[in-house]
């Protein structure tokens, strides 16, 4: 799986540009000077213990929270100078998967993946809605789902729906937070197929940020490594673990505990 796919990134184009960011909570400086760029096509993964700052970042991302300092560009647009509006308009084309999965319980499966689309295209016949459920549906491999409650579906299964109501609105950049957290190893390799896959159906760009090694070595393009609030280095998997730091090295033993 490794790098197979970095000849088709556009070297010139960044979805994602951030620079000089620091962002702090009280007197905890949680991002303590982070650039970073996400160039169109890649799949980039931030690796990062539990505290790390790296939801923290996704939401400054996506404009939830503000930055101290820095600039932060996102599809050519300056994020924290945005209006209510602008802002709406922008989180249609970056999909948000959360780690929660985030799905409504009282609704059927349908039903959470036909609502982003009818909130936001409210033209939409019901057949053209139908159909986009069910293409969305069927490319994370669940289509027999259509009518079953979240509540009867496995933990697997309600990543997928997440990753699928990300999907319909055919975001140019997803963002996945945790997206292995609490899964099996297996379920875990799977989810792992399914965000590559999904990449490259959608042609998009993707940050996966992970506590999961296996989900950063087999997803990132490239990775970098966040580290009391800075990154230790990205790059390809292999030049950030070749590197001779302890903090990195530290890594395997705290994946192996976890
Ligand atoms: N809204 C907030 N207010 C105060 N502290 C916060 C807030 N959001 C996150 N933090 C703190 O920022 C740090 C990083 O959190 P987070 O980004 O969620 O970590 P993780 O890497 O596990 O996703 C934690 O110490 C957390 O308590
Ligand atoms: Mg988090």
């Amino acid at each position: 799986m490794e790098n197979t796919e970095l000849h088709t990134i556009n070297k010139d184009e960044s979805v994602i540009s951030i620079t000089g960011l620091y962002k702090s909570f009280d007197d905890v400086q949680v991002l303590d000077g982070i650039d970073f760029t996400l160039l169109k096509g890649e799949n980039f993964a931030i690796l990062g213990k539990s505290g790390s700052g790296k939801s923290v970042l996704i939401k400054i991302i996506v404009g939830l929270l503000k930055p101290d300092k820095g600039e932060v560009i996102v599809l050519g647009q300056q994020v924290d100078k945005l209006n209510r509006k602008e802002l709406d308009a922008l989180r249609i084309r970056v999909g948000f998967s959360f780690q929660s999965s985030a799905l409504y319980d009282s609704m059927n499966v349908y039903q959470n993946l036909a609502f982003p689309l009818t909130m936001n295209y409210r033209d939409l016949s019901k057949k053209e809605v139908g159909n986009a459920v069910e293409e969305v549906l069927e490319s994370v491999g669940l289509k027999e789902k259509l009518y079953q409650m979240p509540s009867d579906l496995s933990g697997g299964q309600r990543k997928r729906v997440g990753i699928a109501r990300m999907l319909i609105l055919k975001p140019e950049i997803m963002l996945f937070d945790e997206p292995t957290a609490g899964l099996d190893p297996i379920t875990s390799n799977e989810i792992i197929e399914l965000i590559n896959e999904v990449k490259k159906q959608n042609n998009a760009s993707s940050l996966i940020i992970t506590h999961d090694l296996t989900c950063a070595k087999n997803t990132g393009d490239r990775i970098a490594m966040l580290f009391e609030g800075k990154f230790l280095k990205a790059g390809t998997f292999k030049d950030v673990f070749a590197m001779d730091n302890e903090h990195i090295k530290g890594f395997y033993n705290y994946n192996f505990i976890q």
